[in-house]
């Protein structure tokens, strides 16, 4: 599904990923882990098209898109939902909804209540506030929206950043329920960038850990020392 070999990212002269090579199978459920500012919203950054590659590619689905622009990789089915969920606070859960669909060709839209719909059975509670200002929903409303707002697309590849900061415990564990469902769809693989190990673990078929811009530790997760996880977690 997706290939990042050897890439390489400066923000102006300091370069913030060095080498980094990972890979997400089709289906699967990849999970990214790593301190605060070690470099993984700037690799997905870079995966979705919003940062430079200095070196290295980025392949998906058999075609190389280091070079594609962002919007294009949007429409090839690479969706991202950004740390901090990204959602318009003033504008309703269903028009923040409509707005995930801006990405998509013209000749898509036509299905756009559809799919407005599809999302619905996933999230029953964001048809219930529908009308509400997305801004007064909870924390864990607003990443079911932010979720929601990228599922709009039908994405093949989902790039989840930190979908559970700053939620309140009780509600983490309805989003790792969330992504295990998507996971389980068989359809779409995902890329997560999530700090809670056991549910990093719990959720994901395959783990790397990533320390100063390079990936220092990768497994299974059914294989993958926990220990070795925590080492580079802990600060
Ligand atoms: N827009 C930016 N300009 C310059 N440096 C940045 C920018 N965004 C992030 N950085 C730096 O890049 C490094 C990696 O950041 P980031 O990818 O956000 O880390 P993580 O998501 O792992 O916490 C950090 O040292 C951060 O300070
Ligand atoms: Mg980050």
């Amino acid at each position: 599904m997706l290939s990042v070999s050897n890439v390489s990212v400066n923000y102006g002269e300091s370069r913030i990923l060095n080498d980094v090579s990972i890979e997400v199978p089709d289906g699967k459920i990849v999970c990214l882990m790593g301190r605060n500012g070690v470099g993984k919203t700037t690799l997905l950054k870079t995966i979705m098209g919003n940062l430079k590659v200095r070196k290295g590619t980025i392949i998906y689905e058999g075609k190389d898109i280091t070079k594609v622009a962002t919007h294009r990789r949007a429409q090839m089915g690479l969706g991202y939902v950004p740390q901090g969920r990204g959602i318009f606070p003033f504008l309703s859960v269903y028009e923040n909804l409509l707005m995930g669909l801006e990405a998509l060709p013209s000749r898509e839209l036509k299905h756009s209540a559809e799919k407005v719909e599809e999302v619905y059975e996933i999230f029953p509670v964001l048809k219930q506030m529908g009308k509400r200002v997305a801004g007064t929903l909870s924390g864990g409303q607003q990443q079911q929206l932010a979720i929601g707002r990228i599922l709009v697309r039908s994405p093949k590849l989902l790039l989840l950043d930190e979908p559970t900061e700053g939620i309140q415990p009780n509600i983490v564990e309805e989003i790792e329920h969330l992504v295990m469902t998507l996971g389980k769809k068989g359809d779409i693989s995902i890329l997560l960038i999530e700090q809670f190990l056991d549910f990093a673990l719990r959720v994901a078929d395959y783990c790397y850990v990533m320390e100063k811009g390079h990936i220092v530790s990768e497994g299974n997760t059914t294989t993958l020392s926990q220990d070795i996880i925590r080492e580079h977690l802990s600060v």
